[in-house]
């Protein structure tokens, strides 16, 4: 059966190749509207600004006072920032760096060893260049590998690259050891919010949660300033785990009218709440927009895991968390209708969620 989705729009072109072309100048469907572009230059201007950093090795210990203050400085992270790095999750370091250097490696196979993994807008499944359909639309400067590793009836290792040869079995640790990673999350967010230890995890369907990974490669850009790696977004799902590139930044995060560059901290991960978990919160966290900027001088390479809830049943905000003088601002959607939106129409800053708002 066919459906208006079962087909890119236009023929795909590969970002990779056409910053390996060496032309000076980026394609006219690169280059964004003046209000988009970054100010590259702000890179470097405050470096000292940057999202939380937490330990969350205050967890683990008997100390009391130090797990009360962990808590803390999350439920803070959750409400103020909506995005923070975490350090000491029990996640192996050695793991994380090969998972860099596997998924780098397959980057620079060549080109018709990825082609055999060309995704379509059916599933976004494997080699991607474009985010949504629309004929004509303004692209990123970038290309990535989407994957399923949950439910378990979508994760299918043929639809992940044999090659370099660790790749499946790399990936497959990976993933659980980041769902397990998300699942204390889940709890710790729950506790803080003041609901039952396991409700944000039952709400998205307690064992049968979808997880999936989309590994990013932003090529090098001859014109930086006229385009971006990847477009202003919230994330639509649960919350997600990046492990961005250890040498090149890139990711800006926006805190208040500013775009904040992330510095990364070593071995950490980058966590960030996802607009389905600002749905259940009632909006007491919030989902916040990022962007990604590109640079002539460096590829860089990310590594985000999208933790999100079963795709058929309907969420909406926590009844605790709805009182008289705070309505539910959000009316029940699945996630299977709501991510429909970013599929059709890519990265479109907050406005998915926003359009969920209760009539008031
Ligand atoms: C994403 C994302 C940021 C990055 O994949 O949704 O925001 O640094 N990635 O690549
Ligand atoms: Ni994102």
């Amino acid at each position: 059966m066919s459906s208006l989705h079962d087909y890119w729009p236009e023929p795909i072109v590969r970002v990779q190749s056409l910053s390996e072309s060496g032309s000076s100048v980026i394609p006219n469907r690169y280059i964004k509207p003046p209000s988009e572009r970054p100010l590259v230059l702000s890179l470097c201007r405050d470096a000292k600004v940057n999202i939380p950093v937490i330990d969350l090795s205050g967890l683990n210990g008997e100390d009391e006072n130090l797990h009360a203050t962990t808590m803390n400085d999350i439920s803070k992270a959750c409400r103020e920032w909506g995005f923070f790095q975490i350090v000491n999750h029990g996640v192996c370091p050695d793991l994380m760096r090969q998972m860099q250097s596997i998924w780098r490696e397959f980057f620079h196979l060549p080109v018709e060893l990825k082609q055999e993994f060309a995704n379509s807008p059916k599933t976004y499944e494997g080699y991607g260049s474009r985010l949504g359909v629309q004929k004509g639309a303004v692209l990123d400067w970038s290309d990535y590998f989407f994957l399923h590793y949950r439910p378990q009836s979508l994760k299918n290792h043929n639809k992940w690259p044999a090659q370099p040869y660790p790749c499946r079995a790399t990936t497959e640790e990976y993933g659980k050891q980041l769902v397990n990673l998300c699942g204390n999350l889940m709890k710790i967010f729950s506790q803080n919010l003041g609901l039952e230890v396991s409700h944000l995890q039952n709400s998205f369907g307690g064992e049968d949660i979808g997880a999936c990974l989309r590994i990013n490669f932003y090529p090098r850009c001859p014109q930086p300033d006229l385009t971006l790696g990847l477009s202003s977004h919230s994330d639509p799902g649960g919350m997600t785990l990046l492990l961005p590139d250890d040498h090149v930044s890139g990711l800006q995060v926006r805190k208040d009218n500013d775009w904040i560059t992330v510095q990364p901290a070593p071995d950490a991960f980058i966590v960030n709440i996802g607009d389905q978990i600002q749905v259940l919160s009632n909006a007491i966290y919030k989902s916040v927009e990022h962007r990604v900027i590109v640079n002539s001088m460096q590829e860089r390479l990310s590594l985000a895991f999208f933790y999100n809830p079963k795709s058929d049943i309907p969420l909406e905000p926590a009844k605790e968390l709805v009182t008289p003088d705070r309505p539910a601002l959000y009316q029940p959607m699945t996630f299977d209708e709501y991510r429909l939106y970013i599929r059709t129409r890519g990265p479109l800053g907050k406005s998915q969620v926003e359009s969920l708002k209760s009539p008031r």
